[in-house]
């Protein structure tokens, strides 16, 4: 690769953050469920999410030209096989990711990983003052995106989950800090039989009830809210830590372990769930997920 060449790819890397508002803004203003059976022009898409026709269409136009949207002569745009994924009804919706990474507080904390780098510490507390689940308790509408994003993400790989691993063997699984239930009603859908246990903060699992209606579980499953650092419900022969243990420090996690272990069946097993870091040069995603654990919650990815 030629020197200008070379610069101009870290141009595009360094502007990153310019295309990532810029798709939070169109999920945020739902266009791509605008687009999902049709074309349309800004100016009608301009009418639909009640926003400023020329400055809708300089956003689009922005992502038609990295591939999110195609942009026809007349100013119409359709979706991409990527920007489908913005839809929010497909099964791999990156709607309510791209709608959280957007959020102000979440740049926010992202804009000091420099004193993480610098120092080890977790960039949200030092911008906050206090930890992320603190700060989303405080902050319902933050909780309500977060959750969201949490379940479609969920959602997205329960699949792979299940065929991954055999749940059969279980009589009562438990999710702890299982979200909104979205993993768990799967797994039950699939183990017709087995009973479930969700449990999570009081505010998430206020909105678990319709996941496990829609999965036609809601009699096989208890919801149960609490604190996972005072106790979770005993019974289980399978307890689901998924997305958990990267979210805490090795001292903070040794303490949710002891909890789950006094709850759990004595032939109980604990399933672990987290992302495999890839040997060095591969896997962005894992790694940068890793430092979106320096940053938001203070944990780390282990493998
Ligand atoms: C990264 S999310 C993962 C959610 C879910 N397991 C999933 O994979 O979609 C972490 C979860 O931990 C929960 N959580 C945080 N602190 C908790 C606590 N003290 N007790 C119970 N749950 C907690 C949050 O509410 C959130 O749902």
């Amino acid at each position: 690769m030629d020197e200008r060449t070379a610069a101009a790819e870290l141009q595009k890397l360094v502007n990153g953050f310019q295309v990532s508002q810029a798709i939070c803004v169109a999920a945020t203003l739902g266009i791509a469920d605008h687009l999902k059976d049709c074309k349309r022009t800004s100016g009608e898409l301009a009418a639909l999410t009640n926003t400023h026709p020329q400055a809708l269409y300089r956003l689009l136009r922005a992502l038609a030209s990295v591939g999110v949207f195609h942009e026809a002569e007349d100013r119409s745009f359709s979706l991409t096989p990527v920007g489908g994924a913005l839809r929010s009804d497909v099964q791999h919706s990156v709607a309510p990711w791209a709608i959280l990474a957007g959020r102000p507080y979440f740049r926010q904390a992202w804009s000091d990983l420099l004193h993480s780098v610098s120092t080890g510490e977790n960039a949200f507390r030092h911008a906050y003052g206090k930890g992320v689940w603190e700060y989303r308790a405080e902050h319902p509408e933050e909780s309500v995106i977060f959750d969201r994003a949490m379940t479609a993400m969920s959602r997205g790989v329960a699949a792979a989950v299940l065929t991954a691993y055999d749940f059969r063997p279980f009589s009562v699984v438990m999710d702890v800090a299982g979200g909104q239930g979205a993993l768990l009603a799967e797994i039950l859908r699939r183990n017709p039989g087995q009973r479930g246990i969700l449990f999570d903060q009081p505010q998430v699992v206020a909105k678990a009830g319709p996941v496990f209606d829609a999965a036609g579980v809601s009699d096989r499953c208890d919801i149960v809210a609490g604190d996972f650092f005072v106790s979770v419900p005993e019974g289980a022969d399978a307890i689901v830590l998924k997305w958990i243990l990267h979210d805490w420090d090795d001292d903070t996690n040794i303490r949710i372990l002891k909890t789950c272990r006094r709850a759990i069946r004595p032939e109980g097993k604990l399933l672990v769930l987290e992302s495999i870091l890839a040997p060095p040069n591969e896997g962005a995603s894992a790694k940068f997920g890793d430092l979106n654990m320096l940053v938001m919650p203070g944990g780390q990815e282990r493998t």
